[in-house]
C-alpha cells in the first residue's frame, strides 16, 4: 500500500441528489482508515487558492446522507486548463497543481459529470493522482450502468407525470412534460413508461410530430380524451435542431429549453386538443436523494477511498452489478452513453404502445 495520508475531495458540474452521500462516505471510510480529508469548494475553483477549502471530518458529515445538492459547492463553469477570463481564457492548471501541494494533498477525489472527468483526467496527465466519481442525473456517462442522482430525478419525474395525469384526464387536455436530458433521453424513457406516457421523444430518436399526433388520435378513436407526453430538452425534430435558450458563453455550455413547448403547440394544432405545458427544470436535481441513490452514491464514496489507497489512480468508479469496479479515464473521457434503441426497456416501450414518433 503507497503512503496516502492526506486526500482532497471536490464536487464538479451540475448538482444531483447524492453528491452530499458520495462525501460523507468519502470522509467516513477515509478517516476510518487513518486518512485525513481536505473539502475544496466550488469545484476546480477550490484549487485555485489554498484558502478555499476546510479539512472535513466525521462531524462535519454528520446528518447530511439525506440531504440534496453538495456542502462543498460546484460550479460548471470553469475548467482551469481553459478557465474564462475578460472574454478569453487562460491556462490556471500550474496554479492549482501549486496548491494541491501547498495543502499537503497527496490525492484527489473528484465528483462530477462528463466535465468534470475532462478535466481530472487533463490534471492525472500532469501528474496528479485522481479518482473520479461520476455523476449525474442525466445516466449518460460512459462505462458505469449507472449514475447517482438519476434514480431520484426519475422518481420526481414519475410523481409529476402521475399528477399531470389526472389533471390531464380531468380538463381532456394533452400534457406535455419536459424532462432533463441534455444528449440523452434516459429519464424521459425511463420516466415516461413508469408514468405511464403514451408519446416519450428523446434525442436519440429526431421525431416527426405527425407520427407522434397520429399515436394521440388513435388514443382518440378508443375513446381516450386525454394524452400524456413526455419530452427530454434534449429532444429534435427530424432535420431540425435542439430548441437553446441561452448560446455557449464563458467557458459555460449552452443551456436547452423550450422543446416542450414548440411540441405542445404542435400537437394541439395537430389534433385539434387543448395542450399544456410543464417544464420540470431543476426541480428534478433537488431535494432529498432516493434510497437506490444514498446507497450507490455510499458505495462509489467507499471504492473511491479503497482506490486511491490501493493507489488505483486516472480512474473511475463504475457499478458493474453486482460490482463496483475501476475504468480508467480514457475509455469514458468524451463519450455519450446513449439510450440503447434496442434496449430491453425501448422494447418493451414500443410492444406497449408508446410512441418515439418515428
Ligand atoms: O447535466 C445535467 C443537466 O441536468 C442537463 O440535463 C441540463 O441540460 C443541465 O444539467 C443544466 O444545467 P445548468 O442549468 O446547471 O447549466
Amino acid at each position: 500500500m503507497i503512503d496516502i495520508r492526506r486526500v482532497g475531495v471536490l464536487t464538479g458540474g451540475g448538482d444531483a441528489p447524492g453528491l452530499n452521500a458520495v462525501i460523507r462516505a468519502v470522509v467516513k471510510c477515509a478517516v476510518n482508515q487513518g486518512l485525513e480529508c481536505v473539502g475544496l469548494e466550488d469545484s476546480f475553483d477550490g484549487l485555485m487558492e489554498p484558502g478555499r477549502s476546510r479539512p472535513l471530518t466525521p462531524r462535519d458529515v454528520t446528518g447530511i446522507l439525506r440531504i440534496g445538492g453538495t456542502i462543498l459547492g460546484t460550479t460548471n463553469r470553469g475548467n482551469p486548463f481553459e478557465y474564462p477570463v475578460d472574454g478569453g481564457t487562460r491556462d490556471y492548471s500550474a496554479r492549482c497543481i501549486d496548491t494541491f501541494h501547498a495543502l499537503g494533498l497527496h490525492a484527489l477525489i473528484v465528483i462530477g459529470g462528463d466535465g468534470t472527468l475532462t478535466i481530472a483526467s487533463q490534471f492525472f496527465r500532469k501528474g496528479v493522482p485522481i479518482v473520479a466519481v461520476p455523476k449525474t442525473i442525466d445516466n449518460d456517462i460512459v462505462g458505469t450502468t449507472s449514475t447517482f442522482g438519476f434514480d431520484s430525478a426519475v422518481s420526481f419525474a414519475t410523481d409529476a407525470i402521475d399528477r399531470l395525469h389526472t389533471t390531464a384526464q380531468s380538463h381532456h387536455r394533452i400534457m406535455v412534460v419536459e424532462v432533463m436530458g441534455r444528449y440523452t433521453g434516459w429519464i424521459a424513457l425511463t420516466a415516461g413508461v413508469a408514468g405511464g406516457a403514451d408519446v416519450i421523444l428523446i434525442p436519440e430518436i429526431p421525431y416527426d410530430l405527425e407520427l407522434a399526433a397520429a399515436r394521440l388520435k388513435e388514443r382518440e378513436r378508443w375513446g381516450a380524451r386525454f394524452s400524456v407526453v413526455v419530452v427530454a430538452e434534449g429532444a429534435k425534430p427530424k432535420g431540425g435542431q435542439t430548441s437553446v435558450l441561452e448560446p455557449a458563453q464563458h467557458g459555460h455550455a449552452e443551456r436547452l429549453g423550450g422543446i416542450g413547448a414548440r411540441v405542445a403547440e404542435g400537437l394541439e394544432r395537430l389534433t385539434g386538443r387543448e395542450s399544456r405545458v410543464v417544464i420540470l427544470g431543476h426541480l428534478q436535481r433537488g431535494g432529498a436523494p432516493t434510497a437506490v441513490d444514498r446507497i450507490l452514491a455510499t458505495r462509489f464514496g467507499g471504492k473511491a477511498v479503497e482506490f486511491v489507497r490501493n493507489g488505483q489512480f486516472g480512474m473511475m468508479v463504475a457499478s458493474r452489478p453486482p460490482d463496483i469496479v475501476p475504468v480508467p479515464f480514457q475509455e469514458v473521457v468524451g463519450k455519450t452513453r446513449m439510450v440503447p434503441l434496442d434496449g430491453d426497456l425501448m422494447q418493451t416501450a414500443r410492444t406497449l404502445g408508446i410512441a418515439f414518433g418515428d
